[in-house]
């Protein structure tokens, strides 16, 4: 796939069919990840790849499996949103969280290491290995893109990391910044509009 046609093709859906990924694919994915900028030249990244639907299980147990239509509206006022895209975005990702990992050809946990508290940054670049990670999960999806398959993420909440950390045993030193469901989607599978933009609005040349 060209790289402008990749880019405007990469979207998040949360709807996965029943589909195999084989693990060159995977391969090439992570290896796009892996060619991210990084802060310290050192790519001290490790990605934990799960496709056995069982271990998907155990890793999302602390993710709620349904989110009641009060609890969603209850979500939805105390967040005050104001934007029709943005509402109709989370009203469709917040109920699926569970479902657009357990039903994805592969999870990958992508691995940093972080050596300052990352909660308490005494400046901006005591944040860089958590940014470069970003990097490197651009590159996943892009490439996931690329290969024909479409992904989803989520940030862990509360304890979800350490609980990753029991199932998984990975490293203390190292953190995950997200889960990425790689997959195909479903056939009804929902594709929330992008928000719009001017482009020219939104470019100052030599001055705001
Ligand atoms: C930093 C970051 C955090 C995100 N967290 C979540 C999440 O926890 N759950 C989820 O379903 N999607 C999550 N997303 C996906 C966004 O909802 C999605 O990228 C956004 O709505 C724009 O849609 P698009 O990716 O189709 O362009 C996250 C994306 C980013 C970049």
């Amino acid at each position: 796939m060209e790289f402008y046609e990749t880019i405007n093709t990469r979207r998040t859906i949360r709807d996965f069919k029943e589909a195999p990924i084989d693990i060159k694919v995977i391969h090439r994915i992570i290896d796009a990840g892996m060619k991210a900028p990084t802060n310290d030249h050192m790519r001290d990244w490790h990605f934990l790849v799960i496709t056995d639907v069982e271990i998907i299980q155990k890793l999302i147990k602390k993710i709620p499996k349904k989110v009641s239509d009060e609890r969603l509206d209850w979500i939805m006022k105390s967040w005050k949103l104001e934007d029709d895209y943005q509402k109709r975005m989370y009203c469709d990702a917040i109920p699926k969280q569970y479902q657009m990992l357990l039903n994805a050809s592969c999870v990958i946990l992508p691995l940093f290491r972080q050596k300052q508290n990352l909660l308490q940054p005494k400046n901006l670049s005591d944040l860089n290995a958590f940014a470069s990670i970003w990097c490197c999960v651009e590159n996943i999806l892009l490439a996931s893109t690329a290969e024909n398959y479409t992904c989803a993420l989520r940030i862990p909440l509360g304890d979800e990391q350490e609980y990753a950390r029991s199932v998984m045993n990975f490293p203390e030193e190292y953190m995950m910044p997200c889960y990425i469901a790689i997959g195909k989607p479903a056939e009804k599978a929902v594709y929330n509009k992008q928000k719009e933009y001017e482009l020219i609005n939104r470019i100052h040349i030599n001055q705001w």
